[in-house]
Parts: C-alpha cells; sequence; structure tokens
C-alpha cells in the first residue's frame, strides 16, 4: 500500500510511522510523499532525514481557497496513493477531496471522540479543554475523514489516565506516547493488511 502523509507540524506522528515500517510493524507500506500546508513544518525535515518525497502546498501561495483546494487536490493525485495519514494536519480537507477519497483518508485526534473535537479543538487546545473540565480519563482517536469536523467512523481508541499536575503540554505529550504513536501506525497497519471495513458508517476490524 501507497500512502501519503499529511502534517503541519512537528512531526512526531509522521516519525512513528516511519519507524514502525521500518521496524516492520507495518506491514506492506510505503510512504509516496509528506505533504505540509506550513514550509517551516519540522516534519518536513523528518521526511527529508528519512529519504521521502517531501512537498509543500501552502494556501498563503494562491489567491483564493479554492485554488489552494484545487492544487491540493491535484498535487496529492499525481502520487496515486492507496491512503491518506492526517498526522497532525490542520488544513480542512477539501469536500472534493473526501468525495474522491471517500473511506481512504484517515486522521488521528488527540481525545476520545465525540469529547472535545469539533471545530476549536486542534493541537494543546483539546489537552487545555480536558484540564478545564477536569475529567480523569482522555485519550486519542483514529477515524476516516467526513464532511463534518471528528464526524467519520471510528477505527481505534485508546485511553490514557489524566495526572494530578498535569499542563496542557504535559497532557498532550503523554496521550502522543501512549496513544497516538501506537493507534495511528496500528490503524494503517490493519488497513494495509486488509483488515478494515466501513459499513453504515461504522468501522469493522476482522482478526
Ligand atoms: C497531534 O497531537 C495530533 O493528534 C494533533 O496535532 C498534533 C500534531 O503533532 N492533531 C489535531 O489536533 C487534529 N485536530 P505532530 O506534528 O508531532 O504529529
Amino acid at each position: 500500500m501507497k500512502i501519503a502523509v499529511c502534517v503541519s507540524g512537528g512531526g512526531t506522528n509522521l516519525q512513528a510511522i516511519i519507524d514502525k515500517i521500518n521496524s516492520g510493524e507495518i506491514h506492506d507500506t510505503e510512504i509516496g510523499v509528506v505533504i505540509s500546508n506550513n514550509a517551516n513544518a519540522y516534519a518536513l525535515e523528518r521526511a527529508k532525514n528519512a529519504g521521502i518525497e517531501a512537498v509543500c502546498v501552502s494556501p498563503k501561495d494562491f489567491p483564493t481557497r479554492e485554488d489552494f483546494n484545487d492544487a491540493f487536490l491535484r498535487k496529492l493525485n499525481t502520487y496515486n496513493v492507496d491512503l491518506v495519514v492526517l498526522a497532525g494536519f490542520l488544513v480542512v480537507i477539501p469536500k472534493e477531496m473526501i468525495r474522491q477519497y471517500r473511506n481512504r483518508i484517515i486522521n488521528i485526534h488527540p481525545s476520545l471522540i465525540p469529547s472535545f473535537c469539533g471545530t476549536g479543538y486542534y493541537g494543546l487546545k483539546v489537552h487545555e479543554g480536558v484540564l478545564s473540565r477536569g475529567v480523569k480519563v482522555t485519550g486519542a482517536t483514529c477515524h476516516f475523514v467526513d464532511e463534518g469536523t471528528d464526524t467519520g467512523p471510528i477505527i481505534l481508541q485508546k485511553a490514557v489516565e489524566v495526572k494530578e499536575g498535569d499542563t496542557p503540554e504535559i497532557l498532550q505529550r503523554r496521550v502522543m506516547e501512549e496513544a497516538e504513536w501506537i493507534i495511528m501506525p496500528q490503524a494503517i497497519d490493519l488497513i494495509a493488511r486488509g483488515k478494515v471495513s466501513v459499513e453504515s458508517g461504522h468501522v469493522h476490524i476482522r482478526e
């Protein structure tokens, strides 16, 4: 299976995917391209260091959002990937891309959906929301992307304990280490091995 990984920032989820392809924990998968909307994303360095093609398509370089959306989709389509992986990608996915890649785009979200998700909940804001509500358990969710924000079929979730004295940064790191870097590679491997299907908006995973 050939995948594209879309990134905006540090790229620790990208790194987890690269490492688990190299270790064989993710089977039959190659990263065809890493696409960033941000030319300064450290994720682009990680891709280059791993010898993976890395490109930037930024909304800033286009006069309108439609122009960006068209260019982004055209760029993606040149790589003929089977799966698009959103690994900390903070751009709203164009409707036409969702239509062309139905159930072939997955996202990692740093909470247990449907808690602390949707518009405005991304990155550290998710963990700030968790701490200000005082919940004792949070986690991460890997899901297929549909037209809504964090509303698509859920593939895998993993819970993580909130601890006394947590800051958003400390909690973010624990959620990454204990959940995100585990379930995102797992979901890719399951999809690569043909174990995942979507029926009536629900994901089924075969043994
Ligand atoms: C991750 O925590 C990811 O779950 C989150 O952004 C971070 C990116 O980190 N994604 C979202 O909030 C999407 N709504 P990374 O660049 O180090 O992988």
